[in-house]
């Protein structure tokens, strides 16, 4: 993949759980050395742009369950000049936004899905993707001032990074199946919710419960079996700390960008854990 970008990408979509403000924190503990980098969530893929814009990464794997996440990425690693004219059909304008929600996404082309979602994520309510039950995004219009929609140098510099990268969709247990010894895996799952009535673990329709985060250990205790060192971020609650019992885990605090408690100065607990 090009090692030398003309310039940093950032992260193209902003994702609930983006890492932004523990990078410094994760870059600081991935390993110097990995033949290949894999992100089988990878959300807005904040730690890959990162890992990129410091030319560390050789061989790149990323995946995610979510459909309309993946055409982003694929679109603009094979067609980013179709993503930005597709774009320049989009404006910050109510019943225009409203229209583009209703269109189904399968009767559009790659780079109009992929233009689709990303025009949606720059002016919907919050900047957070989120569906229903039924995979239909149903967030509402959002407030913003003047809303950068088609940022064309991120996008060109994001598409720099992507060439080569293997992107597709599928659930994150696969990555035992390609992972090789001394590659890197980073996972970022959903996390274990922090209260039972904090919903924020439906990422998509088919969520993920306990079950999944049980199977998620045991692919991430199988990849250390098999010499892949991996890496993994998830909230500070007891059922992790049992789940991972074992392995490294470190505390990490991060300033929250919602909801945050002008006294708790907006810091919440999360866990770092190794297999290295
Ligand atoms: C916490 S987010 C990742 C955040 C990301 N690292 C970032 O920096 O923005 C979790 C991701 O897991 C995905 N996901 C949910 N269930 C999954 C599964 N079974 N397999 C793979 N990905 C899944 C969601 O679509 C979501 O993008």
């Amino acid at each position: 993949m090009n090692q030398q970008p003309h310039s940093i990408a950032r992260p193209v979509l902003k994702w609930a759980g983006g890492k932004g403000r523990l990078l410094p924190e994760l870059l600081a503990r991935v390993p110097d050395e990995f033949n290949a980098y894999h992100e089988p969530f990878v959300g807005g893929g904040a730690l890959f742009f990162a890992l990129a814009g410091q030319g560390r990464i050789r061989r790149a794997y990323l995946s995610d369950a979510n459909a309309g996440l993946i055409d982003v990425y694929l679109a603009l690693r094979n067609a980013v000049e179709e993503v930005i004219a597709a774009l320049g059909q989009h404006a910050y304008e109510r019943e225009h936004y409203y229209r583009v929600r209703a269109l189904r996404p399968e009767a559009l082309t790659l780079p109009e899905r992929a233009a689709r979602v990303i025009y949606l994520n720059k002016t919907c309510y919050n900047g957070l993707y989120r569906e229903n039950r039924a995979g239909q995004f149903n967030v509402p219009f959002g407030r913003y001032k003047n809303p950068t929609i088609c940022d064309e140098p991120n996008l060109r510099a994001a598409s720099a990074v992507l060439q080569g990268v293997d992107i597709a969709r599928r659930r994150f247990s696969t990555v035992l199946d390609y992972a090789q010894p001394g590659n890197f895996v980073y996972f970022d799952p959903p996390y274990h919710p922090v209260s039972p009535t904090a919903n924020f673990t439906t990422y998509d329709r088919d969520g993920f419960g306990p079950d999944d985060q049980r199977q998620l250990r045991d692919v991430f205790a199988a990849l250390a079996d098999k010499g892949v060192r991996a890496m993994l971020s998830n909230s500070d609650m007891p059922f992790v700390r049992d789940l991972y019992a074992g392995f490294h885990i470190e505390q990490l605090y991060a300033a929250r960008a919602v909801n945050s408690k002008a006294n708790g100065r907006g810091k919440v607990a999360e866990l770092l854990i190794c297999n290295f």
